[in-house]
C-alpha cells in the first residue's frame, strides 16, 4: 500500500495544484490564441527554461565584453524580431517590430502599464511621480511639468551659451587629447541643477575645490542608478537582495539635498526677481514637499545625463567621420549663430548629424511595459514571424529601440552606418524613437534635440577640425545609464 507522510501531504499538494493551473493556463492560452488568429511566439532555446538562466548568462557576459545592443541582435537573428524568453519565471516578449512598439505605446494602449516589478526596485528613488506612475495619477503628473518643459523658457539657450562658455575654456587649443564624455557630463549636469533644481552645481568653473559637495552628491547620484539597475534586472528575486542598506542610506541622503533646493527655492518665492526652474513652478502649484521632491526627482532623473551620453555618443561617430565636420562647418559658418531657437532652425545638415547620432547610438536601449490584460501584437507569430500574437495578462513586453533604429528592413544596408544624409528626404516616424513614442513621448524631446544642435553647432563653429585620438575604431557599448565605458578621446583643432 502507498504511503505518504502527512508533512508531505501539503506541499504534494501544493505543486499538483500549480501543475494543474498552469496546464489550464497553457490550455486557455492556447484556445484564445487560435480564437484571435494569432500564431505562437517564437521562443528563445532556453536550457533552462524555468528560470532562464541561460538567457540571463548570455546577456551577462554581453555585458561585461561591452556588447549589450550587439548581444541581444545577435539573438534576434536567431529567434526573428519578435522573440519570448523566461526572466526568473516571468513571461517576457522582445520585440524590435514597429508595429508591435506602436500599438504597445500608440495611441491604443491602455492596457500596457509601466512594469510593477521595476517600480518596486526602484522604491523610494522613483515613487508616484511621472516617470513610475500609471492612469490618472501619471496624467496629473505629466501635465504639471508638460508647460514647463514645453516652453522656450525651459530650452534656455543663453543659460546653455553661458555653460558652454566655460566648457570650451577647459577644451585644450593646441592639439593635445581631451576626453569630451566627462566634460559634457559636467556641463548638462550644471545645466540640469540649474534648470531642475533651481541651483546649478557649477562644476565646469575653473575652480576645482569649488564644488566637492556638488561631486560628492553627484558619485552618490551615480552610485545610487548603478544600483537601481541591478535591482531592476534582480527582476522577481528582488527580495534575495536583502535591504540595500547603503542604497536606503545613500537616497536619504539625496532626498535631504534636494529638500534643501526646494527649501530655497520657498524662499524664493515672493522676491523681486523670481528665477525660471522646475522647483519654483514645484512649490507654487504642489503644497506638499514630499511630493514636490518626488516629481523632481523623476525629472532629474531623465535629465541628468540623457544629453551630454547623447552628445558623447554623437561625437565619437563624428571623429571617425571627418567629412562630416567639414559639412557641419560649412553650414555653421554661412551664417550668424546666435543663442536662439531661430537660430538653430536654421541649420537643417546639424539637425540631421543630431538625428543619427540619436538613430545609430540611441541612449536609451529599451523601454518595458507590463500587460495587465490579454492583448494582441500585430506581428512575430509563426514561422514567418509575421501572424499576430497574443501577449497574456501579466507578461513583461520589452521594446528594444536600438533592434529598430538598426533594422535593416527599414534603414537598409547601411543601417549599420553613421550616414546623416539619409535624413534628407526622410521626416522621424514611428521607426525612430530615441525619445520613445505616444502618450509617454519624452517630455523633453524638442528641447533636448535644440540644446544638441545648439552645442554641436558651437563646438564646429570653435574648432576647424575634430581628430580621433583613440585607438580602437569601435564602439564598446555598455548600459548607459551611467556613462559610456568608451571615452570620447579627441583633438579639437582651432582654425
Ligand atoms: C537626448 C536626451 C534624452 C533622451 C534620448 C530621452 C529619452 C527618453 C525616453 C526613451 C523616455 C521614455 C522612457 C520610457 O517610458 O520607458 C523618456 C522619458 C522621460 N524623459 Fe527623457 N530623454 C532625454 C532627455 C530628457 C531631459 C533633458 C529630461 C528633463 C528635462 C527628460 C525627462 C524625461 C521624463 C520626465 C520622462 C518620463 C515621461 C513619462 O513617463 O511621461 N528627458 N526620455
Amino acid at each position: 500500500m502507498l504511503y505518504t507522510r502527512p508533512s508531505l501531504l501539503a506541499p504534494i499538494f501544493i505543486l499538483l495544484l500549480y501543475i494543474c493551473l498552469s496546464l489550464y493556463r497553457r490550455y486557455a492560452y492556447q484556445r484564445k490564441m487560435r480564437r484571435e488568429g494569432c500564431q505562437p511566439i517564437p521562443k528563445y532555446p532556453h536550457t533552462d527554461p524555468f528560470l532562464g538562466l541561460d538567457h540571463r548568462r548570455v546577456m551577462l557576459e554581453g555585458t561585461k565584453r561591452g556588447e549589450v545592443g550587439a548581444t541581444r541582435a545577435k539573438i534576434h537573428a536567431k529567434c526573428g524580431h519578435t522573440y519570448e524568453y523566461n526572466v526568473f519565471g516571468q513571461r517576457t516578449v522582445c520585440t524590435m517590430n514597429m508595429d508591435n512598439i506602436r500599438t504597445v505605446v500608440g495611441p491604443s494602449s491602455a492596457n500596457f502599464v509601466k512594469p510593477p516589478g521595476s517600480k518596486q526596485a526602484a522604491h523610494p528613488l522613483l515613487t508616484d511621480n511621472l516617470v513610475a506612475l500609471d492612469g490618472h495619477e501619471w496624467k496629473q503628473s505629466r501635465s504639471l511639468v508638460m508647460p514647463v518643459l514645453t516652453k522656450e523658457q525651459a530650452v534656455d539657450l543663453p543659460a546653455l551659451e553661458r555653460h558652454i562658455q566655460k566648457l570650451l575654456k577647459l577644451i585644450p587649443r593646441d592639439g593635445s587629447t581631451v576626453d569630451l564624455q566627462p566634460l559634457f557630463q559636467r556641463l548638462f549636469i550644471d545645466r540640469a541643477t540649474e534648470f531642475v533644481l533651481g541651483d546649478s552645481t557649477n562644476t565646469l568653473d575653473p575652480d576645482e575645490e569649488a564644488h566637492p559637495e556638488a561631486d560628492k552628491f553627484l558619485t552618490m547620484f551615480e552610485d545610487v542608478m548603478r544600483m537601481l539597475g541591478q535591482r531592476v534586472q534582480a527582476g522577481h528575486l528582488l527580495f534575495l537582495r536583502g535591504r540595500d542598506v547603503q542604497w536606503h542610506q545613500d537616497i536619504a541622503t539625496i532626498f535631504a539635498t534636494v529638500d534643501g533646493f526646494i527649501d530655497k527655492a520657498a524662499a524664493r518665492q515672493h522676491s523681486a526677481s523670481p528665477r525660471f526652474s522646475l522647483v519654483e513652478h514645484y512649490v507654487d502649484e504642489i503644497n506638499d514637499k514630499a511630493a514636490v521632491r518626488s516629481q523632481l526627482m523623476s525629472v532629474f532623473f531623465g535629465s541628468r545625463d540623457q544629453i551630454s551620453i547623447s552628445m558623447s555618443l554623437l561625437m565619437f561617430a563624428l571623429a571617425r567621420h571627418p567629412e562630416v565636420w567639414l559639412k557641419l562647418r560649412r553650414e555653421v559658418l554661412a551664417q550668424p549663430l546666435g543663442p536662439s531657437t531661430e537660430s538653430t532652425s536654421r541649420l537643417p545638415y546639424t539637425r540631421n548629424v543630431v538625428y543619427e547620432g540619436l538613430r545609430i547610438f540611441s541612449p536609451v536601449l529599451m523601454s518595458r511595459r507590463q500587460c495587465d490584460a490579454d492583448c494582441i501584437l500585430p506581428s512575430g507569430g509563426g514561422k514567418d514571424g509575421q501572424a499576430p500574437i497574443l501577449i497574456p495578462r501579466g507578461a513583461i513586453v520589452e521594446m528594444n529601440i536600438q533592434g529598430l533604429h538598426r533594422d535593416r528592413t527599414i534603414w537598409g544596408e547601411s543601417a549599420d552606418e553613421f550616414l546623416p544624409e539619409r535624413w534628407t528626404d526622410r521626416t522621424p516616424g514611428w521607426k525612430y524613437i530615441p525619445f520613445l513614442a505616444g502618450k509617454r513621448v519624452c517630455p523633453a524631446r524638442d528641447l533636448s534635440v535644440t540644446q544638441m544642435i545648439y552645442l554641436l553647432a558651437r563646438l564646429v563653429q570653435e574648432f576647424e577640425l575634430l581628430q580621433n585620438r583613440d585607438p580602437v575604431l569601435e564602439l564598446v557599448d555598455d548600459i548607459r545609464n551611467v556613462r559610456l565605458s568608451r571615452r570620447v578621446q579627441v583633438a579639437l583643432i582651432p582654425p
